[in-house]
């Protein structure tokens, strides 16, 4: 098969859907790799280092569409990209697409087979497509959110830690799964108040045991969110449904009942969100103001860190590649669930489930 990677063009993506010991991979099973010029360096990844792994570097994005069968990406499709697709492509990358009708309007009139990294699950509920780059931002999460608390950016003037002799600040997170728990980790870690909510008693519970009960753990319930936010001075988004939209569980109301100058960074913004007044923004211009609630909601969060996340990505994406290059689609799906799980447009057709009803769209059953 020939595998394309072009160079991502979303505003301030920096990462890359492959590294050098990846094209090593898929030339070592008898497939070619184009890789567009310069599509590595944002990673600090040099084209020497993946023509020397056996790469052939192409100059033209447009070249890398039309001569590649299986596209690997980091982010969705974009302007020309939207028109470069083809019937016979398979799109591997992170869609979101239940949040972007537009997007699967498009996609759908490509007749493109797609497959988004955030919706391959394994048969025990993981997504292990969507894993690493939740650590990342949920990491980063407590990083950014130290900064919106800051006054330079109209925050609440308040250091996470706290110091000896002053409070230190009142961290809520919502979600304990994978973002949530590394949030926990980080901030507890920094010496800040945590307090966690979810309706998962079990990722509670983890989340307790692994940090020795230094934390906070309570029910996600409407009250207890109540409660929780507007007492907060940083409160991070990290909620999930699977391929669906997220729950919208801060409303507009309780934003303006928040103490003037915290601060919420809504990490789900790219599942739409689960505060009501988030709406996506960049990493050139990424806060804005709502009711004095400094809100940051970037919605390509690793893109800040991108050496660590294309390595992080790239771990866990090359080994479903090299089963859809190597088998074919059709074949690979036959023989991994979990593939077939990440399939969620196919010629025209949309076939995961959540997709079609964000949208209200037909679903298609794809038999394998
Ligand atoms: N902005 C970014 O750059 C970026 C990067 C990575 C992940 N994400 C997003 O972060 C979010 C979390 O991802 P994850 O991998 O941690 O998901 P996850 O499935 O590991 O965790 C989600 C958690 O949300 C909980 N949850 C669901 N409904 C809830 C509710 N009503 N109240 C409280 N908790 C609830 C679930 O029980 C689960 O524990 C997703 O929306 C994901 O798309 C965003």
């Amino acid at each position: 098969m020939i595998v394309g990677v072009p160079k991502e063009i979303k505003t301030d993506e920096q990462r890359v859907a492959i590294v050098p010991s990846g094209v090593a991979a898929f030339v070592a099973h008898g497939h070619t790799v184009l890789i567009e010029h310069g599509a590595g360096l944002g990673s600090g990844i040099p084209d020497e280092a993946y023509r020397d792994a056996g790469a052939e570097l192409v100059r033209k994005a447009k070249s890398v569409w039309d001569r590649a069968n299986l596209i690997m990406k980091v982010k969705e499709p974009l302007g020309p990209e939207l028109k470069w697709l083809r019937p016979s492509h398979v799109l591997y990358t992170y869609l979101h697409l239940a949040s972007n009708e537009e997007l699967t309007r498009a996609l759908l009139k490509a007749r493109v087979a797609c497959v988004a990294y955030e919706t391959i699950q394994t048969a025990d509920g993981a997504l292990p497509l969507l894993v690493p780059m939740s650590e990342v931002a949920g990491r980063l999460s407590i990083q950014k959110g130290a900064f919106c608390l800051e006054a330079g950016v109209k925050g609440r003037g308040v250091l996470l830690s706290g110091t000896s002799g002053t409070r230190p600040a009142k961290v809520v997170i919502i979600g304990a799964g994978i973002a949530g728990t590394n949030a926990c980790q980080v901030a507890s870690g920094i010496g800040a108040d945590v307090t966690v909510l979810d309706i998962n008693l079990q990722h509670l519970r983890y989340v307790h045991d692994i940090l020795g009960g230094r934390i906070t753990t309570l029910m996600s319930n409407r009250a207890n969110i109540e409660e929780e936010v507007t007492q907060a001075d940083l409160v991070i988004g990290a909620v999930l449904i699977p391929g669906a939209l997220a729950p919208r569980l801060i409303t507009k109301d309780l934003v303006k009942r928040m103490r003037p100058g915290s601060a919420i960074v809504d990490i789900a913004v790219d599942q739409g969100g689960c505060c009501e007044t988030s709406h996506p923004t960049t990493h050139s211009d990424p806060i804005y103001h709502v009711s004095n609630v400094v809100h940051y909601c970037v919605s390509n969060m690793p893109g800040a860190v991108p050496r660590t996340s294309t390595f992080a990505l790239t771990n866990v994406t090359l080994g479903y590649g090299l089963a859809i290059a190597d088998k074919g689609l059709e074949q690979a799906m036959a023989n991994d669930r979990a593939i077939r799980k990440g399939l969620n447009l196919y010629r025209g057709c949309v076939t995961y489930k959540a997709v079609a009803d964000a949208f209200g769209m037909e679903w298609t059953e794809v038999a394998t």
